[in-house]
């Protein structure tokens, strides 16, 4: 089996930050790709957000104070500039928000693909009523090959708008050969990293992205209520979005009800009152993961991820998700009998999974441990009908 953590320093690293999380007193927990858990340091951040409420009644200046520390720090770990940040309320109103500002008559075509969280899919065929001609690039089995897309974006598209990481069996597509895909064909490469940020680095300049979207609270271990989206700096005055509102002026508090001056960076990109509560939680998260270091972060998921899928083939369970590691990334799946059971089963045990497609998801981040891989495996032992072996 891989060794995890080999190094000393890595290892109490990772007990110092797993100490954190209260849930591991109690549970062996397996699910950032739904809902990472919570930080005793972001608990405090509400409270802190509380606390404020009370004792200033409406401190609105340092709330929005507040919410661009969070951009700075979550530029600074994309390698990116605070204003080609918009903090947004989800994934969805940050394409939504992009998306109204498309324009369809020159180059109409978006491409997307199979393995796009269902909201890509809905926000973009809902742009064929303004004229968006949408394709998905289709899965061969558990891959998405580049060929798919080479297949599909052509020198009508504009945006190739696709996922890093795939939600339902963890495939993780190679973003630079996307990245010179699209730019020769003269698209912009739009990245869902919503199943991968916060679990390796993410350098938005070295992988020459024009959009990257994520949200706060899977591995970036933040609240629900935030999400972000970069755009390269030269693309930001070419788009006007129609989904707008006074946080996307140029001074949002010039309360100028008859001109609407979009703001000159990506804030152009947000609405209306930001979402409070989740700025306080979140920026302590996306401090907790800049502490631990993405690099670090990476090589320990990815060694975690390599420790289950050999435990996994021992056994001769199947797996969904492709074996090799540069094809995966914090999320391994397995075949199952009946998913939802197996889940169940795994919960009674006291070991926190989810399901999607059918397939059992075991979630990896920097707070867990090869004694967790190990217990999943234990209790797959325990439960061998639930789950499907390569050669059923
Ligand atoms: C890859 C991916 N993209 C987008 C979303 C949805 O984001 P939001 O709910 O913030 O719009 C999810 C949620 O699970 C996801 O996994």
């Amino acid at each position: 089996m891989p060794e995890v953590s080999r190094h000393p320093d890595q290892v109490d690293g990772v007990t110092a930050f797993r100490k954190q999380f209260p849930i591991f007193d109690e549970k062996v927990y397996l699910s950032s790709c739904s809902q990472g858990a919570l930080a005793r340091p972001v608990e405090a951040g509400v409270q802190e957000f509380l606390e404020s409420w009370h004792r200033y009644g409406n401190p609105w200046e340092s709330w929005v104070g507040r919410m661009e520390e969070l951009r700075a720090e979550f530029a600074s770990l994309i390698n990116a500039q605070p204003d080609e940040v918009a903090v947004t309320f989800s994934v969805s109103s940050a394409l939504n928000s992009l998306a109204s500002a498309l324009r369809y008559d020159v180059r109409p075509r978006v491409v997307t693909s199979d393995f796009d969280f269902p909201t890509v899919g809905h926000i973009w065929l809902a742009q064929q009523r303004r004229g968006a001609d949408v394709v998905f690039a289709q899965a061969q089995g558990d891959r998405l090959p580049l060929t798919a897309f080479e297949e599909t974006v052509d020198g009508r598209t504009a945006l190739l708008s696709t996922t890093h990481v795939c939600y339902k069996n963890g495939f993780k597509s190679n973003v630079s050969a996307l990245a010179e895909l699209a730019h020769e064909r003269g698209a912009l490469l739009l990245i869902d990293a919503y199943q991968s940020m916060g679990t390796q680095p993410m350098d938005v300049k070295a992988l020459d992205l024009d959009i990257l979207v994520t949200g706060s609270l899977k591995y970036l271990l933040g609240s629900p209520g935030v999400a972000f989206m970069y755009m390269r700096k030269d693309l930001i005055e070419r788009f006007e979005p129609s989904d707008s509102g006074w946080f996307g002026q140029e001074n949002v508090f010039a309360y100028d009800l008859h001109h609407l001056r979009y703001a000159g960076s990506a804030r152009r990109f947000e609405t209306g009152s930001p979402p409070v509560p989740s700025v306080y939680a979140t920026l302590p998260a996306l401090q907790l993961i800049a502490g631990a270091g993405l690099d670090t972060i990476e090589a320990h998921v990815q060694a975690l991820a390599s420790r289950l899928i050999e435990g996994a083939r021992a056994r001769g369970l199947a797996l969904l998700t492709p074996e090799e590691p540069a094809l995966r990334g914090p999320l391994v799946m397995v075949r199952c009998t009946d998913a939802v059971r197996l889940v169940d089963a795994l919960a009674r045990d006291g070991i926190l999974c989810s399901t999607r497609d059918g397939a059992l998801r075991v979630s990896l981040h920097y707070y867990n441990t090869g004694d967790d891989v190990d217990a999943v495996l234990a209790a797959l032992d325990r439960h061998p009908e639930l789950v499907l072996h390569a050669a059923d």
